[in-house]
């Protein structure tokens, strides 16, 4: 997937990586027909058969109008039936914009069976649009797109999350290419089965994490790369998933509004707090930044 994974390498410094220019297109998928119809992460039992759909895409919406109001230019994927996770877009690719200024999206190789056919629709999606996709070569090796891989913010380096969903060798150079080195993080509480739902990158220098989610190699390895690496409550990283608000832009970050001590710590870290409500989506396992996917 690069050049380089970066397990534990004392003299790496994020910053002294090229430049990665701001997104400014964020993709969404319609939740018409989201549900939880199974069980796949630890935040679904006991919710089958329990989303109040038009709530949610109330809620959808909201966060949608969220993006648009700080100036993102949003684009939809169309609803498919059968598919009550499509929603989390976030998941079944990860674009790039590569160092030759050209897209490219990689396809996910999704571990759940029930996710396979999402990674088709985006793939079609992406071909409508005019984009390249790569898919991984085996099939075994699985990849969940931006929910495992998340960009430095401003920086060509990846963050990859691995353990639940994504397999460590999904990061290996003989996959995937990001034109970035990888910093492999590895995730030991199924609570936080996602690197989205234990860390959240704010800015060049500040991000906020779930120490309890991350063994200590990836913590130590977190702590190098953030100088201000803040720790996110406990409670409300599991009950409100805090950590998977997002910040776009390096100012606002928009977060499950159940998350108020979090929304206080962004705000004294000198960031601007956007709270929308995503308790439907939550009873899936997933919030703001999941919902959403950065195109580039
Ligand atoms: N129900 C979905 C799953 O378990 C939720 C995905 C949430 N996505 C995320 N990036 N955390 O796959």
């Amino acid at each position: 997937m690069n050049h380089a994974t970066i397990i534990d390498d004392p003299d790496f410094v994020p910053t002294d990586a090229p430049a990665l220019p701001q997104a400014s297109r964020v993709l969404f998928a319609e939740p018409t027909h989201f549900d939880v119809a199974y069980v796949i992460n630890a935040h679904m039992a006991g919710y089958v058969g329990k989303v109040d759909t038009e709530l949610a895409f109330r809620q959808w919406e909201a966060v949608v109008a969220a993006y648009k109001a700080i100036g993102f230019e949003a684009h939809v994927v169309k609803a498919a039936p059968g598919l009550p996770d499509l929603c989390f877009v976030a998941n079944q690719s990860f674009p790039l914009r590569r160092t030759d200024g050209s897209y490219v999206a990689l396809l996910s190789n999704m571990t759940a069976p029930q996710r396979r056919p999402e990674v088709d629709v985006l793939a079609e999606w992406y071909a409508a649009n005019g984009w390249e996709t790569v898919r991984l070569p085996r099939t075994t090796v699985h990849f969940e797109g931006m929910g495992d891989a998340v960009w430095h913010p401003g920086h060509r380096v990846v963050y990859g999350g691995y353990g639940w969903r994504t397999h460590q060798s999904a990061y290996l150079a003989r996959t995937y290419t990001v034109d970035a080195p990888v910093v492999a993080l590895e995730l030991c509480d199924a609570r936080f089965y996602h690197l989205d739902t234990c860390f959240a990158a704010l800015d060049a220098e500040t991000a906020l994490y779930v120490p309890e989610a991350f063994t200590p190699v990836a913590r130590r390895m977190l702590q190098r790369c953030f100088p201000k690496l803040l720790r996110v409550p406990l409670d409300e990283a599991v009950d409100a998933l805090a950590c998977n608000g997002h910040c776009p832009d390096q100012k606002h970050f928009i977060v499950d509004q159940a998350a108020p001590k979090t929304m206080a710590l962004v705000r004294e870290a000198g960031f601007e707090a956007v709270g929308v409500d995503t308790s439907e989506f939550r009873k899936s396992g997933g919030s703001v930044q999941c919902l959403k996917l950065m195109l580039g």
